[in-house]
């Protein structure tokens, strides 16, 4: 096993949380917890932990390590981590996605791992935001899309961008990194050109996944040096 791909589907209308969920947090992601205005951040935000806590166990071993004793570094802006000593311990990788009702954890005991999960329809899928696209995607990359079927076009571009996103993730600089310096090309999804300073040995792969989650299609973009594929991926907890 390379990566696995953990997902949580919401449904946000009748989902709530339980002492259960908050009690495996720490105290810090309590209070981080407590400062959303929204409540489906703060829902996404709950579930996430907990996925992610599921995962980990699974693959360390719960006699090792049970739910409640994973322990991460939350820094502004970079990417969460697991502390030094379970880092060193473990030697696991992790990281999160959430949009809308579908909360995605990706963990790899041989990589880092970078992942990005977004909506195929609905909101943030309209012909006003592609020009959104157009400022952080290269040339190049549109001139790829624009030879794609045009009536799968604005999927298409959501499909690369989470590709993109999930390759921002790997190297953890988020949105730092210029995101003109780097390409993703489709068929099959690849990254085309990695970013100077950033280019890795072995190589980063993309693999991606879609699924239905209620009514939702929703596509995954996963990015890893991991030498194999994902172990597939399936939604492993409901919640609402
Ligand atoms: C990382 C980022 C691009 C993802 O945003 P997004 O697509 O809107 O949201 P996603 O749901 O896919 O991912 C969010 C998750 O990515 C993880 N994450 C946050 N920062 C990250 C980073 N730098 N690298 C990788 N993963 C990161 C977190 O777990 C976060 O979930 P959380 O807020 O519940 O902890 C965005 O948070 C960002 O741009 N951050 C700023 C980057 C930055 O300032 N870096 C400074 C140098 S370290």
């Amino acid at each position: 096993m390379s990566v696995e791909v953990w997902i949580a589907q919401l449904n946000l209308a009748s989902a709530s949380l339980t002492p259960a969920d908050f009690a495996v947090l720490s105290k810090g992601e309590r209070e981080l917890a407590a400062r959303f205005r929204q409540n489906d951040d703060r829902l996404r935000f709950v579930v996430s932990r907990v996925l992610l806590r599921e995962a980990l166990t699974s693959i360390a071993g719960v006699a090792s390590a049970p739910r409640d004793s994973w322990r991460f570094i939350y820094e502004p802006g970079c990417k969460p981590r697991l502390c030094d000593e379970q880092a060193a311990r473990y030697g696991l990788h992790f990281n999160l996605s959430h949009a809308d009702n579908a909360v995605v954890a990706a963990v790899s005991p041989t990589s880092e791992v970078g992942v990005d999960v977004e909506p195929l329809d609905g909101p943030g899928t309209s012909d006003s935001d592609e020009s959104l696209f157009e400022s952080v995607l290269s040339e190049r990359e549109l001139e790829a899309l624009r030879r794609l079927p045009a009536g799968t076009r604005r999927e298409d571009t959501l499909r690369m961008w989470t590709v993109k996103e999930a390759y921002a993730k790997l190297v953890g600089v988020g949105a730092e990194l210029d995101f003109d310096d780097f390409e993703v090309a489709p068929g099959p999804w690849r990254i085309a050109r990695e970013p100077r300073g950033y280019a890795g040995a072995p190589r980063a792969r993309i693999e991606t996944r879609e699924l239905m989650l209620g009514k939702q299609r929703y596509h995954i973009g996963l990015a890893s040096r991991a030498p194999r594929t994902l172990s597939e991926a399936a939604v492993l907890r409901l919640v609402g």
